[in-house]
């Protein structure tokens, strides 16, 4: 459906969860080569093998700087070249206002300082290239304070400016960079949580989405697959909502609070 995927090199952080493996998937459809980076092995490996030709998983924690250079040395050999990254991968380690320093210092490596070392990586082979797309994953939690979060909201915040940042220093080399900020969705948290309850999980989700329930993963894929297409070209350093209208709704919510007045 998208033109200027096919045949080219993707690396996706974070690739082995539910929410990654909707964006490898949808990217392994479209022709695009993947390189899941990850630290669930099983998990990765099981998606590669589900996959077959043209994916493939390399063990990477991207906090580490050695396996973060091997895993996309790895991708360009075996996959002629970077040409996309997914910044995806992220800790929701987070225990709000009682959070010690080293939580502070261990999210913010994984959701922000990781992002970064996964662009001075691949920069090279996009610059060899021509030119390259990179999508972060940043969140509603950006934009919104929610009880008990400190780190993981302002892990996100900063991957939302981290995005203008890289866009605009990477403009001059052909690379687009733009993030997609999903509002609840179907992911390994949720599963876990609901006790694999679909239903109750988009019950509590729909007072505060407009569509009424949670995103499925390969709805976030889809626009991560745009931004990484041709049909993007003249798109960077942009936030695009994934969130089923949860941004666009106020404190009001999707309710008709004015009539309240003459009740
Ligand atoms: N779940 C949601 O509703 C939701 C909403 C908005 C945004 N998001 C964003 O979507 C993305 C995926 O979220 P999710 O809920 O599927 O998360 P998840 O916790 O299920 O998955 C995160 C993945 O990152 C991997 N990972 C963690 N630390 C790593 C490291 N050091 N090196 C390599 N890989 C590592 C994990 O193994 C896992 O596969 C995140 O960026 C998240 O912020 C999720």
């Amino acid at each position: 459906m998208f033109q200027g995927l096919e045949g080219r090199s993707a690396i996706v952080t974070g690739g082995a969860t539910l929410i990654g493996a909707g964006v490898v998937r949808a990217m392994h459809a479209a022709g695009v080569k993947v390189t899941i980076a990850d630290i669930d092995e099983a998990g990765g490996q099981a998606l590669a093998d589900s996959l077959g030709h043209g994916a493939r998983f390399v063990r990477t924690d991207i906090t580490d700087d050695g396996q973060v250079r091997a895993c996309v040395a790895m991708a360009a050999e075996r996959h002629g070249g970077v040409h996309f990254l997914v910044n995806l991968a992220c800790s929701y380690l987070d225990q709000g206002f009682a959070s010690p320093r080293a939580d502070w210092l261990a999210a913010f490596n994984v959701n922000v300082a990781s992002a970064v070392a996964m662009l001075q990586a691949v920069h090279p082979h996009m610059v060899a290239a021509g030119g390259g797309a990179v999508v972060n994953f940043t969140s509603i939690s950006a934009h919104v304070a929610q009880t008990g979060r400190w780190l993981y909201p302002v892990g996100k915040a900063a991957m939302a400016q981290l995005t203008r940042s890289m866009a605009m220093d990477m403009a001059a080399d052909g690379i687009r960079v733009n993030s997609v900020s999903p509002g609840w969705t179907w992911s390994a948290v949720m599963d876990r949580l609901s006790g694999g309850d679909r239903a109750r999980t988009d019950r509590v989700a729909a007072p505060f989405h407009l569509l009424g329930r949670v995103g499925d993963p390969w709805e976030v894929a889809q626009v991560v697959l745009f931004l990484c297409s041709e049909h993007a070209s003249f798109v960077t350093g942009a936030d695009y909502a994934v969130d089923g209208g949860y941004g666009a709704m106020g404190p009001e919510r999707a309710v008709a609070a004015i009539p309240q007045l003459m009740e």
